[in-house]
């Protein structure tokens, strides 16, 4: 009774991050391409008179971006979000969200003054009580109809142009679903069976991480937004070295139906939840957008992986090595760069036969196969794995110290630049605001914690600096040697 209350309050207080919000998914707001709804606690728009924000134009980077997609004018996500939107509202000071409603992340109370730093945690080391908590907030995220934002199940052309708003009520969690499907889908091109797939709006290219970082933050937010748990955090999973899935126990994300293997156990609240946006061959054979409804029961199926692919999951040699890749991004910086850090945790970059990021989804064998990798945000495991990929990502900025302007600029895959706006977040974020250290952003990983603790001296410091140059140099050779051993590696066997 009293979980309702506050959720009800909560609702009330109307949050505001993510896309696309209600108020702004009306025939007016398109064709007047406006998304600058009032704050609630004024009345004006953006909390104007309060000073929280204002709404203004919106300004896209002109910077070129790279041949992998060769049109212009084709798709909704290009110059994001100019097609739907011109005029949105910026927030001021410590002020975020669509109307300036909330804080930005990393602070708190009323006049978002507080700063506090929250720590994501190793869900296997959660007390029972946290294991609870979790799962019943992922469960009530996924049967509470969001009130700020309604996804899109129509292109804008499709809309006419704004004067036929198509959009759909979602759950919170599916909300997350259907932002993950939308920007990796492939673009229409017109008809059925009209598509360009070498378009990705959050993979295979450098905005890989900074986009799911920004991703795990909304999502962290509006769980605590919908619970009135200020102080939840996502906690991840550290699958290095794991010999198999074990956060699929129906305490965690849920163990194999007995009947099928392909599905969840009856013990477990997953095993009633039903996919969404998971059917991309469909609409591409179709040429339309998802259109949000319920597409049957999740479907998991871990260790039942191709082994041609994907053997086992990743060590913690292979993170190492990848950690000692001194480039974030290098050469056409989508899936063929070469020694890029940014490529060789996403997946794509063999390290022996198998790949970090990437690998882990054909291992789970989530929705089928992983080619089908769009819908696997569904599956609640997607929230602790990209977690930990975010962990791997907040160490290799804590150990190379990048400035934002070593985010590329220009000539990355179309959205992946550094002015680029984040599809499809609304509010705007560029990808270069979340190249920088998680405690920028209000947030730790419990691991690197306990790391950081035992450095207590600039000394110490500078000492351990020197000494990780050296184990960066030994780990590659030694990476190296053994791979050429095992003769999987071509790119280090000529080193
Ligand atoms: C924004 O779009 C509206 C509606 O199409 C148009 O009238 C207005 O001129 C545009 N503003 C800018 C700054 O492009
Ligand atoms: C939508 O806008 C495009 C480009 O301005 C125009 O060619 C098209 O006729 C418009 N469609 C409708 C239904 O208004
Ligand atoms: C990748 O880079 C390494 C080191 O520069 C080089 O030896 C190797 O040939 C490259 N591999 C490919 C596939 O380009």
């Amino acid at each position: 009774m009293r979980l309702f209350v506050v959720i009800s309050l909560m609702l009330r207080l109307r949050p505001s991050q993510g896309q696309f919000p209600r108020l702004c998914a009306t025939r007016e707001a398109l064709l007047r391409k406006e998304c600058c709804p009032p704050w609630d606690g004024d009345g004006s728009a953006c909390g104007a008179s309060s000073g929280r924000g204002f709404c203004r134009d919106v300004e896209v980077s002109d910077l070129p971006d790279g041949p992998q997609y060769p049109f212009s004018g084709l798709d909704d996500r290009e110059r994001w979000p100019l097609v739907f939107y011109n005029r949105t509202c910026e927030c001021v000071g410590n002020f975020m969200g669509f109307n300036c409603a909330d804080c930005k992340f990393g602070y708190f109370g009323l006049n978002c003054n507080e700063r506090r730093e929250s720590v994501r945690r190793n869900i296997l080391h959660l007390s029972r009580a946290q294991k609870i908590r979790l799962v019943s907030y992922l469960n009530l995220a996924k049967h509470t109809v969001s009130q700020d934002y309604v996804v899109a199940t129509g292109t804008y052309r499709e809309m006419q142009n704004g004067s036929n708003p198509m959009f759909a009520d979602a759950s919170v969690y599916d909300v997350f679903v259907w932002i993950h499907y939308y920007v990796s889908r492939n673009a229409l091109l017109g008809g059925p069976g009209n598509v360009w797939t070498d378009v990705d709006f959050a993979h295979w290219a450098p905005a890989f991480l900074p986009w799911h970082r920004l991703y795990l933050l909304h999502w962290e937010h509006e769980i605590r937004k919908l619970t009135g748990d200020m102080s939840f955090t996502i906690p991840y999973w550290d699958w290095r070295d794991a010999r198999g899935c074990d956060v699929c126990t129906d305490e965690l994300m849920g163990d194999r139906s007995p009947q099928d293997p392909s599905l969840l156990s009856p013990g477990s609240v997953f095993s009633s939840w039903k996919v969404l946006c998971s059917q991309a061959e469909d609409y591409n054979n179709r040429g339309v957008l998802c259109d949000a409804r319920e597409e049957g029961p999740l479907r998991r199926n871990p260790g039942n992986h191709n082994r041609n692919v994907v053997e086992r999951l990743p060590t913690t040699a292979e993170v190492e090595f990848t950690l000692g890749l001194t480039n974030y991004d290098t050469g056409a910086m989508d899936r063929t760069a070469n020694m890029s850090f940014r490529n060789t945790l996403e997946g794509q970059m063999k390290l022996t036969t198998k790949t970090l990021a990437g690998c882990l989804c054909c291992l789970l064998s989530f929705s089928l196969t992983c080619l089908l990798f769009r819908c696997s945000a569904n599956d609640p495991i997607f929230l602790l794995h990209h977690a930990f990929v975010d962990c791997i990502y907040e160490q290799w900025l804590r150990r190379y110290r990048p400035t934002p302007s070593q985010y590329p600029e220009s000539n990355a895959p179309i959205g992946h630049n550094s002015e680029y706006h984040m599809v499809p977040f609304l509010p705007l974020q560029r990808n270069r605001d979340y190249f920088i250290s998680s405690k920028d952003l209000g947030y730790e990983y419990s691991n690197l914690l306990d790391a950081s603790k035992q450095l207590n001296s600039r000394v110490i410091i500078s000492k351990q600096r020197k000494q990780r140059k050296k184990n960066i140099k030994t780990s590659i050779f030694n990476h190296c040697y053994l791979s050429k051993y095992i003769d999987f590696n071509s790119k280090c066997s000529r080193r």
